[in-house]
Protein backbone atom coordinates (compact mmCIF):
# COMPACT_ATOMS: atom_id res chain seq x y z
CA UNK A 1 0.00 0.00 0.00
CA UNK A 2 2.39 2.27 0.97
CA UNK A 3 6.59 1.52 -0.32
CA UNK A 4 9.10 4.61 0.11
CA UNK A 5 12.48 3.11 -0.76
CA UNK A 6 15.61 5.06 0.30
CA UNK A 7 13.51 8.56 0.01
CA UNK A 8 15.46 12.00 0.50
CA UNK A 9 14.08 15.46 0.80
CA UNK A 10 16.37 18.22 0.89
CA UNK A 11 14.73 21.80 1.04
CA UNK A 12 16.20 25.16 -0.21
CA UNK A 13 17.13 27.15 3.33
CA UNK A 14 17.96 30.86 3.38
CA UNK A 15 21.86 29.43 3.86
CA UNK A 16 21.90 26.72 1.71
CA UNK A 17 20.38 23.31 1.06
CA UNK A 18 18.71 21.78 4.06
CA UNK A 19 18.35 17.79 4.78
CA UNK A 20 14.89 16.77 6.36
CA UNK A 21 14.19 13.04 5.05
CA UNK A 22 17.87 11.41 4.97
CA UNK A 23 16.90 7.67 3.63
CA UNK A 24 13.39 6.77 4.77
CA UNK A 25 12.79 3.32 3.98
CA UNK A 26 9.10 2.09 4.14
CA UNK A 27 6.37 -0.88 3.99
CA UNK A 28 2.93 -0.61 5.02
CA UNK A 29 0.37 -3.25 4.08
CA UNK A 30 -3.10 -1.97 3.47
CA UNK A 31 -5.45 -1.62 6.45
CA UNK A 32 -2.71 -0.37 8.90
CA UNK A 33 -2.76 1.72 11.20
CA UNK A 34 -0.12 3.45 12.38
CA UNK A 35 1.42 6.00 13.99
CA UNK A 36 4.69 8.56 13.13
CA UNK A 37 6.00 10.62 16.33
CA UNK A 38 8.82 12.69 16.52
CA UNK A 39 10.27 16.64 17.12
CA UNK A 40 9.13 18.99 15.96
CA UNK A 41 10.39 19.58 12.62
CA UNK A 42 11.92 16.80 12.16
CA UNK A 43 9.98 16.07 8.27
CA UNK A 44 6.65 14.35 10.29
CA UNK A 45 4.57 16.78 7.69
CA UNK A 46 7.18 16.66 5.41
CA UNK A 47 6.58 13.04 4.99
CA UNK A 48 3.26 12.89 4.97
CA UNK A 49 3.05 15.03 1.88
CA UNK A 50 5.25 12.34 -0.21
CA UNK A 51 3.21 9.81 0.42
CA UNK A 52 -0.16 11.67 -0.68
CA UNK A 53 2.18 13.05 -3.40
CA UNK A 54 1.65 16.60 -2.48
CA UNK A 55 5.43 17.27 -2.27
CA UNK A 56 7.81 15.12 -4.39
CA UNK A 57 11.49 13.53 -2.75
CA UNK A 58 14.67 14.87 -3.81
CA UNK A 59 15.33 11.16 -4.77
CA UNK A 60 14.07 8.04 -3.95
CA UNK A 61 11.24 5.64 -5.03
CA UNK A 62 7.73 6.10 -3.80
CA UNK A 63 5.01 3.33 -4.60
CA UNK A 64 1.56 3.88 -3.10
CA UNK A 65 -1.69 2.07 -3.96
CA UNK A 66 0.39 0.48 -6.56
CA UNK A 67 1.59 3.45 -7.96
CA UNK A 68 4.55 4.83 -8.77
CA UNK A 69 4.54 8.68 -7.79
CA UNK A 70 7.71 9.48 -9.25
CA UNK A 71 6.92 9.42 -12.86
CA UNK A 72 3.30 11.27 -12.38
CA UNK A 73 2.99 14.43 -13.81
CA UNK A 74 1.17 17.16 -11.49
CA UNK A 75 -2.51 16.54 -13.23
CA UNK A 76 -1.99 12.64 -12.54
CA UNK A 77 -0.91 13.51 -8.92
CA UNK A 78 -4.06 15.52 -8.55
CA UNK A 79 -6.39 12.79 -9.87
CA UNK A 80 -4.28 10.33 -7.63
CA UNK A 81 -4.52 12.49 -4.45
CA UNK A 82 -8.56 12.73 -5.33
CA UNK A 83 -9.21 9.08 -5.76
CA UNK A 84 -6.86 7.27 -2.65
CA UNK A 85 -5.76 10.09 -0.39
CA UNK A 86 -7.69 11.42 2.77
CA UNK A 87 -5.94 14.22 4.35
CA UNK A 88 -6.66 16.00 7.84
CA UNK A 89 -4.81 18.50 8.84
CA UNK A 90 -4.08 19.84 12.29
CA UNK A 91 -5.59 23.27 11.31
CA UNK A 92 -8.86 21.83 9.74
CA UNK A 93 -8.45 23.50 6.66
CA UNK A 94 -11.92 23.74 5.64
CA UNK A 95 -13.72 26.61 3.13
CA UNK A 96 -14.65 29.46 5.08
CA UNK A 97 -17.70 30.60 2.41
CA UNK A 98 -18.81 27.33 2.03
CA UNK A 99 -21.16 24.87 4.76
CA UNK A 100 -20.31 22.20 6.49
CA UNK A 101 -22.13 20.27 3.38
CA UNK A 102 -20.47 22.11 0.55
CA UNK A 103 -17.12 21.19 2.29
CA UNK A 104 -17.50 17.74 2.11
CA UNK A 105 -19.57 17.52 -1.45
CA UNK A 106 -16.27 19.95 -3.00
CA UNK A 107 -14.37 16.71 -3.36
CA UNK A 108 -16.67 14.42 -4.46
CA UNK A 109 -18.12 17.24 -7.12
CA UNK A 110 -14.56 17.67 -8.32
CA UNK A 111 -14.88 13.93 -9.47
CA UNK A 112 -17.94 14.60 -11.17
CA UNK A 113 -20.00 12.69 -8.62
CA UNK A 114 -24.25 13.50 -8.82
CA UNK A 115 -25.05 12.30 -5.86
CA UNK A 116 -22.38 14.56 -3.87
CA UNK A 117 -24.95 16.67 -2.03
CA UNK A 118 -26.70 13.20 -0.93
CA UNK A 119 -23.67 11.36 0.27
CA UNK A 120 -22.43 14.77 1.98
CA UNK A 121 -25.11 14.43 4.06
CA UNK A 122 -24.92 10.89 5.02
CA UNK A 123 -21.24 11.58 5.86
CA UNK A 124 -21.72 14.13 7.74
CA UNK A 125 -24.14 12.20 9.86
CA UNK A 126 -21.27 9.71 10.33
CA UNK A 127 -19.22 12.06 11.81
CA UNK A 128 -22.26 12.60 14.44
CA UNK A 129 -23.13 16.33 12.53
CA UNK A 130 -26.39 15.79 10.75
CA UNK A 131 -27.80 19.17 12.33
CA UNK A 132 -25.10 21.46 11.79
CA UNK A 133 -24.42 20.90 7.80
CA UNK A 134 -25.93 24.23 6.86
CA UNK A 135 -22.91 26.07 9.60
CA UNK A 136 -20.12 27.65 7.84
CA UNK A 137 -17.17 26.93 9.07
CA UNK A 138 -16.64 30.10 11.36
CA UNK A 139 -20.45 29.02 13.03
CA UNK A 140 -18.58 25.72 14.42
CA UNK A 141 -16.58 24.47 17.58
CA UNK A 142 -12.76 23.18 16.63
CA UNK A 143 -14.05 19.91 17.35
CA UNK A 144 -16.84 20.26 14.53
CA UNK A 145 -14.77 21.26 12.25
CA UNK A 146 -12.22 18.85 12.45
CA UNK A 147 -15.38 16.28 11.95
CA UNK A 148 -16.27 18.62 8.75
CA UNK A 149 -12.94 17.55 7.61
CA UNK A 150 -13.01 14.26 8.31
CA UNK A 151 -16.04 13.75 6.42
CA UNK A 152 -14.63 15.71 3.43
CA UNK A 153 -11.32 13.27 3.78
CA UNK A 154 -13.80 10.22 3.73
CA UNK A 155 -15.69 11.46 0.51
CA UNK A 156 -14.02 9.67 -2.32
CA UNK A 157 -13.13 6.40 -0.53
CA UNK A 158 -9.85 7.26 0.29
CA UNK A 159 -7.67 3.41 0.29
CA UNK A 160 -5.19 6.10 2.72
CA UNK A 161 -6.09 8.72 6.03
CA UNK A 162 -3.20 10.63 6.47
CA UNK A 163 -3.89 12.41 10.13
CA UNK A 164 -1.73 15.13 10.20
CA UNK A 165 -2.09 16.29 14.28
CA UNK A 166 -5.80 15.95 13.79
CA UNK A 167 -5.96 16.86 17.76
CA UNK A 168 -3.29 19.51 17.90
CA UNK A 169 -5.72 22.32 17.79
CA UNK A 170 -8.29 20.82 20.37
CA UNK A 171 -8.60 20.54 24.06
CA UNK A 172 -8.04 17.01 25.54
CA UNK A 173 -11.22 15.98 25.84
CA UNK A 174 -12.30 17.00 22.11
CA UNK A 175 -9.21 15.76 21.03
CA UNK A 176 -9.89 12.37 22.29
CA UNK A 177 -13.36 12.53 20.88
CA UNK A 178 -12.42 13.27 17.49
CA UNK A 179 -9.34 10.36 17.75
CA UNK A 180 -11.97 7.86 18.92
CA UNK A 181 -13.94 9.08 15.89
CA UNK A 182 -10.94 8.59 13.60
CA UNK A 183 -10.33 4.77 14.73
CA UNK A 184 -13.90 4.14 14.51
CA UNK A 185 -13.82 5.05 10.65
CA UNK A 186 -10.95 3.88 9.44
CA UNK A 187 -11.93 0.15 11.23
CA UNK A 188 -15.52 0.24 9.52
CA UNK A 189 -13.63 0.67 6.26
CA UNK A 190 -10.20 -0.72 6.65
CA UNK A 191 -8.80 2.17 5.03
CA UNK A 192 -4.77 2.76 5.77
CA UNK A 193 -4.35 5.33 8.84
CA UNK A 194 -0.96 7.12 9.22
CA UNK A 195 -1.77 9.39 12.12
CA UNK A 196 1.19 11.58 13.20
CA UNK A 197 1.33 12.98 16.42
CA UNK A 198 2.55 14.46 19.95
CA UNK A 199 -0.27 12.36 21.78
CA UNK A 200 2.26 9.32 23.03
CA UNK A 201 -1.34 7.69 24.44
CA UNK A 202 -2.71 8.18 20.92
CA UNK A 203 0.04 6.89 18.87
CA UNK A 204 0.55 3.69 21.20
CA UNK A 205 -2.81 2.58 20.25
CA UNK A 206 -1.76 2.28 16.38
CA UNK A 207 -0.78 -1.13 14.89
CA UNK A 208 2.72 -0.05 13.96
CA UNK A 209 4.54 2.80 15.68
CA UNK A 210 7.27 4.51 14.08
CA UNK A 211 9.67 7.60 15.34
CA UNK A 212 11.02 10.16 12.72
CA UNK A 213 14.48 11.91 14.19
CA UNK A 214 17.25 13.06 12.07
CA UNK A 215 15.98 12.26 9.06
CA UNK A 216 15.33 8.56 9.70
CA UNK A 217 12.29 7.12 10.59
CA UNK A 218 12.74 3.83 13.09
CA UNK A 219 10.15 1.60 13.63
CA UNK A 220 9.28 1.50 17.34
CA UNK A 221 6.80 -1.36 17.76
CA UNK A 222 7.43 -3.28 20.24
CA UNK A 223 6.55 -6.80 19.46
CA UNK A 224 5.53 -7.87 23.02
CA UNK A 225 2.46 -6.04 24.04
CA UNK A 226 0.69 -6.27 20.83
CA UNK A 227 -2.02 -8.18 19.69
CA UNK A 228 -2.42 -11.26 22.00
CA UNK A 229 -5.16 -12.96 20.67
CA UNK A 230 -5.09 -16.32 22.86
CA UNK A 231 -6.02 -13.82 26.14
CA UNK A 232 -8.93 -12.71 24.02
CA UNK A 233 -9.63 -16.07 23.69
CA UNK A 234 -8.99 -17.18 27.34
CA UNK A 235 -12.05 -14.64 28.19
N1 LIG B 1 9.55 25.07 1.93
C1 LIG B 1 10.53 24.83 2.80
N2 LIG B 1 11.79 25.23 2.55
C2 LIG B 1 12.79 24.97 3.40
N3 LIG B 1 12.64 24.29 4.55
C3 LIG B 1 11.42 23.88 4.86
C4 LIG B 1 10.29 24.10 4.02
N4 LIG B 1 9.22 23.55 4.59
C5 LIG B 1 9.64 22.99 5.74
N5 LIG B 1 10.96 23.19 5.92
C6 LIG B 1 11.77 22.70 7.03
O1 LIG B 1 11.68 21.29 7.01
C7 LIG B 1 11.73 20.76 8.32
C8 LIG B 1 10.64 19.74 8.50
O2 LIG B 1 9.37 20.38 8.47
P1 LIG B 1 8.03 19.59 8.78
O3 LIG B 1 6.94 20.56 8.69
O4 LIG B 1 7.98 18.39 7.91
O5 LIG B 1 8.29 19.15 10.29
P2 LIG B 1 7.29 18.46 11.34
O6 LIG B 1 8.00 17.26 11.88
O7 LIG B 1 5.97 18.25 10.71
O8 LIG B 1 7.20 19.54 12.49
P3 LIG B 1 5.95 19.94 13.47
O9 LIG B 1 5.88 18.85 14.51
O10 LIG B 1 6.39 21.25 14.06
O11 LIG B 1 4.72 20.03 12.63
C9 LIG B 1 11.64 21.95 9.27
O12 LIG B 1 12.89 22.15 9.84
C10 LIG B 1 11.25 23.11 8.39
O13 LIG B 1 11.85 24.28 8.82
MG1 LIG C 1 4.08 19.06 11.03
Amino acid sequence: MIDLKDVHLILKGPSGPVAILCGIDLAVEAGTVMSVVGPSGSGKSSLLAIIGGIERPTRGRVVVCGRELNGLSEDELARFRRRHIGILFQAFHLVPSMTARENVALPMELLGRPDAQARAAELLAEVGLAHRMDHFPAQLSGGEQQRVALARALANEPDILLADEPTGNLDQATGRAVAELLFAVQARRGATLLLVTHDLELAARCRRRFRLDGGRLVETTAHTGALKPERTLAR
